[in-house]
């Protein structure tokens, strides 16, 4: 069983590496930015407020965000091992996601960090394309569905983000510099973290980070 965090710049080959390792290892995969999206297009009160700062490449303040990944972790599927992908994003939420795991009588077995290039981001979130119906992730040059705009999984049209643009992303990165990586330093302390290349290609990256894992599925 895993219990794990992916973490790794806006870009970096979170959600791509994490949908290879639910699969691998058989665990739920709780992505925070999905939880919002969800909320945002069932327009809930939580997605009505998140949708601001999401926006703007803004954090969603820290109560909404802990309470959302506090309800997620109590969820049946979790009992099986999780991948977090995208929380914790600041110390605070850090500390609680400490504070949760005690409740539940339970520790990390590992911070899988996607380490990469600020300059290769950009490209990679403005050319992100994305399954709204399966959530399978594509990309117009690295990993092109068969018919351009066509999801490949289960054939509905290919959107982009709304927070995918340019502009967003300078601040979304601005925000993982001064909020987030502070984070890492305080997995670091715990040495529980996990670094993996995040510049080779999308199925080098999966090796690396099923080598430095284990076996132990
Ligand atoms: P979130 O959805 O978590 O966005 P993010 O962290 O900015 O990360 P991305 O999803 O943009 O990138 P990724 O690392 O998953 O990259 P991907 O695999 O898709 O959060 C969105 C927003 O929600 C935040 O800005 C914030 O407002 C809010 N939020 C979420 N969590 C929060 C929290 N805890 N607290 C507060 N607010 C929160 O890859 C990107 C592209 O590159 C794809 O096209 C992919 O095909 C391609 N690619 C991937 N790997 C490679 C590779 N190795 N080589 C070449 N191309 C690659």
């Amino acid at each position: 069983m895993k219990r794990l965090l992916i973490m790794g710049a806006p870009g970096a080959g979170k959600g791509t590496q994490a949908s290879l390792i639910k699969n691998e290892y058989n665990i739920a995969h709780i992505s925070t930015g999905d939880m919002f999206r969800e909320a945002i297009s069932n327009k809930t009160p939580v997605g009505l407020e998140a949708k601001v700062y999401i926006d703007n490449g803004q954090l969603v303040p820290d109560e909404i965000t802990i309470r959302l990944v506090e309800e997620r972790l109590k969820a049946s599927d979790c009992k099986g091992g999780f991948l977090l992908d995208g929380y914790p994003r600041t110390i605070a939420q850090a500390q609680a996601l400490d504070l949760m795991l005690k409740k539940l009588g339970i520790k990390l077995d590992g911070v899988i960090n996607i380490k990469t290039d600020d300059l290769v981001l950009i490209d990679r979130i403005t050319g992100r394309r994305s399954c709204p119906v399966c959530k399978e992730g594509y990309h117009i040059k690295s990993k092109k569905p068969t018919v351009e705009g066509v999801c490949d999984v289960c054939g509905a049209t290919l959107i982009q983000r709304a927070d995918d643009n340019e502009e967003t992303v300078k601040n979304r990165l601005e925000v993982y510099h001064n909020q987030t990586a502070p984070v890492l330093d305080y997995y670091s302390k715990q040495n529980i973290v996990i670094d993996v290349d995040g510049m080779k290609d999308i199925s080098d990256v999966f090796e690396e980070v099923k080598v430095k894992l284990g076996g132990n599925k």
